[in-house]
């Protein structure tokens, strides 16, 4: 088994094989092969353009691999979509777009999915109910200023995130992708989407989590793949290396090793934010 297959048995929930995409002369991914295991927590990381979204959006059915094969708990998907990504049980969660800001936490924990009733009316207290025990047991929301009523737009964004991992568990996302889910985040709100992300693990669901910073995803992640360029450069079981070993091997496939970047580990993580 190699470190690009899924950790501890060759089963998988998803499965990319050999997928390529170009865009115009740009040769996005090139023959990227690439799975996710149940219940298991995948980092992707790589630099601005190395084809991170291209991959996560040909997995959701945004676009259409040029040649390749995907596959879902064993099944080629064919006339794939994202409508199809989405019946499967697939949520992509993206760091800007995920909520509507003007809405409450409960409108959006509930937004396309709502409770109803005989007759079609709206369950609003049930909604609420429901939202105000997410914020206590999955959220760990305990200030009383923040109430199911509460409108996202006064949330941090590290609680916003939160919000939408949790309306997709709550909903049943077999697999949860995060595009960079800490980018431009604090320290402190970086921990709150790590301990999320943690959620998803506990919870037995799968995850893909993207980020360009390898101090954000090595923490939480079971496997972490390194995208190039369009291509799968490397790929470890993150107990097979620790985090100086991964640190030299970006630097080198980046090609600065040779610029003395030396900065106390923990500050690392803050240094981007
Ligand atoms: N819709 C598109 N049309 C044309 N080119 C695209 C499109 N989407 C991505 N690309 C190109 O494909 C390459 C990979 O882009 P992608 O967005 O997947 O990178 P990324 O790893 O997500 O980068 P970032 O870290 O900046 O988000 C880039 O060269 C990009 O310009
Ligand atoms: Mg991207």
């Amino acid at each position: 088994m190699t470190a690009n297959e899924s950790a501890g048995n060759a089963q998988y929930i998803m499965k990319a094989s050999g997928v390529c995409k170009k865009f115009g002369f740009v040769q996005a991914l090139k023959n990227v092969s690439f799975e996710v295991g149940p219940n298991e927590i995948v980092g992707l990381i790589g630099d601005n353009g190395a084809g991170k979204s291209t991959l996560i959006k040909t997995l959701t059915g945004v676009h259409q691999a040029d040649s390749g094969e995907l596959y879902w708990k064993g099944t080629q998907l064919t006339n794939y979509s994202v409508h199809a990504a989405r019946d499967m049980g697939i949520v992509t969660v993206f760091q800007d777009r995920a909520l509507s800001e003007q809405h409450s936490i409960w409108r959006n924990i509930f937004m396309g999915k709502e409770l109803t009733g005989w007759g079609g009316f709206l369950r609003v207290k049930k909604q609420k109910e429901e939202t105000q025990r997410m914020m206590r047991e999955m959220m760990g929301f305990t200030s009383s200023f923040m109430t199911p009523d509460t409108p996202v737009g006064n949330m941090s964004g590290g609680e916003r995130q939160g919000v939408a991992i949790c309306r997709a568990l709550y909903f049943e996302a077999d697999l949860i992708i995060l595009d960079e889910p800490t980018g431009g985040l604090s320290l402190s709100e970086t921990r709150k989407v790590l301990k999320f992300v943690r959620s998803i693990k506990e919870s037995g669901k799968s995850c893909i989590f993207i980020s360009h910073n390898m101090y954000h995803v090595y923490p939480v992640a079971d496997r972490i793949i390194v995208l190039d360029r369009g291509e799968i450069v490397d790929a470890f079981v993150k107990g097979q290396i620790d985090i100086e070993t991964l640190e030299a091997r970006l630097l080198e496939i980046a090609g600065t090793s040779d610029i003395d970047l030396k900065v106390p580990v923990g500050s690392k993580a803050i240094a981007r934010e």
